[in-house]
């Protein structure tokens, strides 16, 4: 007996879900981060360039992949490549996709949890006493990090938030929540932004974004832009191959990814617009700014009026950036079971949301002790210590663009031309840049994506 499938109520419904999966702590913590550490100016250009010439491409592919085949990664390339070369090879590609869900989840919801614990303490008045004490937030993150019970709290509340969405299903519970939260996002963010340009620092970090002075870009720059542009929107894994086989037959695939392309990329810049100005308002140094969330820009908060609300605010717009994105990691996993393994939504659900929780307990004890928050690198491009930075390493260094790269060329070269075709026109009608994607899935993408997994073989250096 098969289940009905889910499916997204309307246009509004696909966008929201997957602009709210695409937004979250890479456009929040590790954009503003990795774009302050390049200097700004040419590397948000290149960043442009990477999201525009290889991620667009490629988030139409898996958009077409979902809804082609109606079903989630594994199911999608099973169907896909059958009778085409490489055969039922391809369902590797979908359970690399399941495999990086489960991964990537398991340390997410980990990072996501400390905002939980700071909203709580903006709200109890703990962040201003921290900020008033000298280096308050430096010593008092170092021992919540090396505080397993502590971790394994808000982790555990964190991921019980993401069942407890992902458990009502596509339409009554990641729509549902998607169209609640990822407006009041939005909101925050914008009025935050309005906010930063009332600081004395709006015009340094409008200048620091966007003149770029080309030669401070590296070859680590560029490669770190492009590996950011998977990871920020959500690529690489089959989470918009699974949210676009809810997508009903009538929208336009085109526009709707160019839509969440542009919203990622747009939260994004605001992120740095917010933080930046009010970095450069109080001359701050920046010393590892790997911690800029968590320890600087707290500090800040509380050197303006009302430091409380604002800082409330603001790591509550961090919570639903990030839940709005280890829902459509969840769903990755959970509809594998659903599609293949034929299990209810309900047991999917509590039993792979589950596995993942023990498995990611192990991230959340891993500060203990050594690792200290400048050893972290969340998402980043260097191996750092523990079962944590491992994770984030595999994932984001060889899943991710591996993934990525099978996805192009499964798209670019295995099906057929007229599939492609058929279904990017479906509820578009003539598709006018349909050779110039088809050259960017076909050779771009591929080389590009294939150059950060060959730097990343000669362990190429991305400071
Ligand atoms: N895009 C999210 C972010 O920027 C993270 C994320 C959610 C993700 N789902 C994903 C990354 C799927 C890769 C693949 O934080």
């Amino acid at each position: 007996m098969t289940q009905q499938r889910g499916q997204w109520s309307g246009r509004l419904g696909f966008i929201l879900a997957a602009a709210g999966s695409a937004v979250g702590l890479g456009n929040l913590w590790k954009f503003p981060y990795i774009a302050y550490e390049n200097s700004g100016g040419a590397f948000v250009i290149v960043y442009i360039g990477a999201v525009a010439l290889v991620g667009l491409p490629i988030m139409v592919s898996e958009i077409i992949l979902g809804r082609r085949s109606q079903l989630s990664p594994v199911g999608a390339f099973k169907k896909l490549g059958e009778g085409r070369p490489g055969g039922s090879l391809w369902t590797g590609t979908g359970i690399l996709g399941v495999l990086t869900g489960f991964v990537i989840l398991s340390y997410y919801c980990v990072i996501a949890g400390w905002t939980l614990r700071y909203i709580l303490m903006a709200v109890g008045g703990h962040l201003g006493e921290l900020a008033a004490a000298p280096d308050g937030f430096g010593a008092y993150f170092d021992g919540f990090l090396a505080d397993g019970p502590q971790q394994t709290l808000w982790y555990t509340v964190f991921m019980a938030l993401t069942v407890g969405v992902v458990y009502f299903g596509v339409q009554r519970g990641i729509e549902r929540v998607a169209k609640v939260l990822v407006p009041i996002l939005f909101a925050i963010l914008i009025a935050l932004a309005v906010y930063a340009t009332t600081t004395d620092g709006f015009g340094r970090a409008m200048t620091f974004l966007f003149r770029p002075s080309f030669h401070e870009l590296s070859r680590g720059a560029i490669l770190e832009a492009l590996g950011h542009s998977f990871f920020t929107l959500s690529l690489g894994m089959g989470a918009m191959i699974t949210y676009g086989s809810y997508m009903k037959k009538q929208f336009s695939i085109p526009r709707a990814a160019l839509t969440i392309s542009l919203l990622d990329t747009a939260i994004a810049l605001l992120a740095c617009v917010i933080m930046f100005s009010i970095i450069f308002s109080f001359d701050l140094e920046v010393r590892k700014s790997s911690t800029i969330l968590f320890t600087t820009l707290p500090l800040v908060f509380f050197k303006l009026p009302g430091g409380s609300v604002i800082s409330a605010f603001f790591y509550l717009l961090v919570a639903v950036a990030a839940l709005t994105s280890t829902i459509s990691l969840l769903e990755v996993v959970a509809s594998f079971a659903i599609d293949q393994l034929r299990w209810t939504r309900r047991q999917a659900v509590l039993v792979m949301g589950g596995t993942i929780y023990v498995f990611g307990v192990l991230s959340a004890w891993s500060f203990g002790g050594s690792a200290k928050l400048s050893e972290i690198n969340l998402i980043g491009r260097e191996s750092t210590a523990g079962v944590f930075g491992t994770l984030d390493y595999l994932a984001s260094n060889w899943f991710l663009p591996v993934g990525g790269f099978l996805i192009a060329l499964f798209t670019g070269w295995v099906l057929l031309r007229k599939d492609a075709q058929a279904e990017l026109e479906e509820g578009h009608g003539p598709f006018g840049f349909f050779a110039g994607w088809r050259a960017l899935i076909r050779f771009v993408a591929p080389l590009v994506v294939g150059a950060i997994i060959v730097s990343v073989i000669l362990g190429a250096e991305y400071q």
